[in-house]
């Protein structure tokens, strides 16, 4: 079976054995495993064996740390949004990963990973992007650790997240672009599974996101966690007592994972990931995966993934690469199945709403991934979660990335073209 193209509809027999409420192995509840190919089983042992050492082994906390702090920019500022607040009708805490270097919270999973190939021997990183962002976050690891780097991106997102792909060209990587599929980040996926199956010995493949065969969605969750083991710290010194509720965009979901994680086990808050809805749930052009999926295996773990009836993988749509992806991430499945985390979703529309209103009211362009959380807020937040409530909502990145494509897609008139001074003969 090739984990590439594994049928949505195969599920190993020991699943429903699996206790619904107990995290172990590699499985959340029913969700995860490791689905793969005979030929990739011997990298996934070396990399549960990788992380475990690295664990057990203060250096590498001690180093991280450092690279967190010196390199990346971190702690990210817990930041009071009060005129979004204002106009949302609760009150809004903005946890600025648009702040860490390179534009988003990528870098946390990047530079752990970027340490474990290095542990590992390896010397090249291969890695898939939507958004770029993790693209970006992954050719900066590279450069910085001397590693090769080859990145898979939908031609599709290669259009529509232009900057990202100079960015990362700067930075010394190959970017490949995917013509197949819907040449979005699913077939970026299958095209980086691809390589890493014939490449396995001398490649790490350094997933973006908290999904894929176990051991990753945990390593890429305790990556991300220094996002609430920061957020709650500062919520405490800042603001006293517990939120409402934590918020944030989901697409595979690391940044939900790592923004929920030290939350789930404090009473009283709501965790809410904001799917992207595209043109809305049930129009066949939705990323929804939580709201309208089944139960099904895609690259490499069972959780919940947009399928038609024949089991196959349903092509997704969202304004924004980054959540463009007809998967998540098996912990987002299992926190759905018992109820801890409650995930709603977010239209194009709403997430073009979000994006301007955050420009216009804060001063902070946002990434449209994140913007579909700022976009739910404004018109579901307070009538579900009270007047006055306080949230801590996740700003995953910054939104330089999208600037060409909101203003085609929503045909804003900016006054872009004023300012460069296309009637008042340039260059006078
Ligand atoms: C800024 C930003 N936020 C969120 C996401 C969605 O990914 P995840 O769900 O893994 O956080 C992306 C993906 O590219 C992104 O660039």
């Amino acid at each position: 079976m090739s984990m590439t193209e594994t049928p949505a509809s195969s599920v190993a027999p020991s699943v429903d054995e699996r206790a619904d409420d107990v995290v172990r192995d590699g499985y959340f509840g029913r969700f995860g495993g490791q689905y793969v190919p005979e030929s990739l089983s011997g990298a996934l042992a070396q990399l549960v064996d990788a992380w475990a050492d690295a664990q057990a082994d203060p250096a590498f906390e001690a180093e991280l740390d450092d690279l967190r702090r010196n390199y990346g920019g971190r702690p990210t500022p817990l930041y009071r949004a009060s005129r979004l607040s204002e106009e949302a009708g609760v009150e809004v805490w903005l946890k600025r990963e648009d702040l860490a270097h390179t534009g988003s919270h990528k870098l946390n999973n990047v530079v752990g990973q970027a340490l474990l190939t290095r542990r590992m021997g390896k010397p090249r990183v291969i890695a898939e992007t939507g958004a770029g962002q993790h693209g970006v976050a992954t050719a900066t690891a590279a450069a910085l650790f001397g590693l090769d780097c080859t990145v898979y991106m939908g031609a599709e997102d290669v259009r529509r997240q232009r900057l990202n792909v100079v960015r990362m060209q700067l930075l010394g990587t190959e970017v490949v672009p995917v013509d197949s599929g819907t040449r979005t980040l699913k077939d970026a996926i299958n095209e980086a599974m691809r390589d890493w199956v014939s490449n396995v010995d001398d490649t790490h493949y350094l997933i973006g996101s908290a999904m894929g065969p176990h051991p990753f969605p945990t390593i890429v969750r305790e990556l991300q966690k220094i996002i609430s083991v920061e957020s709650t710290q500062q919520f405490t010194d800042q603001v006293g007592g517990r939120p409402d509720a934590v918020i944030a965009c989901v697409g595979g979901g690391s940044n939900a994972i790592g923004s929920f994680a030290e939350w789930i086990g404090i009473d009283g808050v709501k965790l809410i990931g904001v799917e992207a809805a595209g043109e809305g749930v049930g129009s066949g052009r939705s990323a929804a995966t939580i709201s309208e999926g089944r139960e099904a295996v895609l690259h490499g773990s069972r959780s919940i993934v947009l399928v038609n009836d024949d089991g196959q993988v349903k092509p997704a749509h969202s304004v924004s690469a980054g959540l463009d992806y007809p998967g998540v991430g098996p912990e987002h499945a299992w926190l759905a199945s018992t109820g801890r985390g409650i995930y709603v979703s977010a239209t194009d529309a709403d997430a073009l709403h979000g994006f301007r209103r955050t420009c216009e009211l804060e001063g902070i362009i946002p990434a449209l991934e994140p913007a579909h959380a700022v976009g739910w807020l404004l018109r579901h937040g307070c009538d579900e979660l009270g007047e006055g409530a306080k949230i801590v909502l996740t700003m995953s990145g910054r939104g330089d990335k999208d600037v060409d494509e909101v203003v085609e897609v929503a045909g804003w008139d900016v006054g872009v073209a004023k300012a460069f001074g296309e009637d008042t003969g340039a260059g006078s």
